[in-house]
């Protein structure tokens, strides 16, 4: 059975106090972590402490993004490495917000995967399509090209250490949920996608689903035989909504 995981991504939201706040507010939360691993994503200026506050703690530490490159004149990114030190084990990828925003392609975030798993970092690559792409029956094959590209040149075992998280566009931040049986469907399509290239590794590849999971919605959702988890973004920044989240599952 595939173990769930329950990650928080707090984009680019609280300062340092606010990062210390909400984390002993989360680590005074009931969940219990071995049926769960949770994870958390604050901003990078925010990591160090965050780790610091977590060191005794289960829950695991994420980055949001991170440079594919290993070092040099790159301003403003932030290698592998230097998350490595500040004690990350995620690394979230490939957010629509990042092929929005920045123009991220499937190239740059195979790129990206390829150096998070050869640092040791366990990559949560996302997808997703748009509004107009799912009104126009493109979701299979818009989700299939992301994912392909995304995991290209990855071997069976590097698949296997890689989370994905499946992420319409079309519900992050807008409080509509793909319904869980929309959204299972689209789990189903990926395992299914990623299992033409390796059947075991399909198997253990935990797909997360992201968009507007609150408490209400979460167990729906978690109760898919193909959603391993959640990516959650607003609800993550209430340490009551997440805990509730993560006691969903
Ligand atoms: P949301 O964000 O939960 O606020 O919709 C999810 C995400 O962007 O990862």
């Amino acid at each position: 059975m595939r173990r769930k995981i329950i990650t928080g991504n707090w984009k680019m939201n609280g300062t340092i106090a606010g990062t210390e706040a909400l984390i002993k507010e989360l680590l005074a939360g009931d969940f219990n972590p071995e049926r769960t691993m949770v994870v958390v994503c604050p901003p990078f200026t925010s990591l160090y402490v965050a780790a610091k506050l977590l060191e005794t703690s289960p829950i695991a530490l994420g980055a949001q993004d991170m440079s594919q490159h290993q070092s040099g004149a790159y301003t403003g990114e932030v290698a592998t490495d230097m998350l490595l030190t500040v004690g990350v084990s995620y690394v979230i990828l490939g957010h629509s917000e990042r092929r929005q925003y920045h123009a991220e392609d499937d190239r740059l975030v195979n790129a990206k995967a390829k150096a998070a798993l050869s640092a040791g970092l366990t990559p949560i690559i996302c997808v997703g399509e748009t509004l107009e792409q799912r009104e126009a029956g493109q979701t299979e094959q818009v989700v299939g090209q992301q994912v392909d590209g995304t995991l290209a040149g990855l071997s069976a075992d590097l698949i296997a250490k890689s989370v994905l998280a499946y992420e319409p566009v079309w519900a992050i931040g807008t409080g509509k949920t793909a319904t869980p049986e929309m959204a299972q469907a689209v789990h189903k399509f990926i395992r299914q996608e990623v299992a033409e290239a390796d059947a075991a590794a399909a198997e253990t590849l935990p797909i997360l689903y992201g968009g507007s999971v609150k408490p209400g919605n979460a167990r729906g959702l978690l109760i898919q035989p193909d959603i391993d988890g959640a990516l959650v973004g607003g609800a993550s920044l209430k340490a009551a909504d997440f805990v509730a989240i993560i006691n969903a599952v």
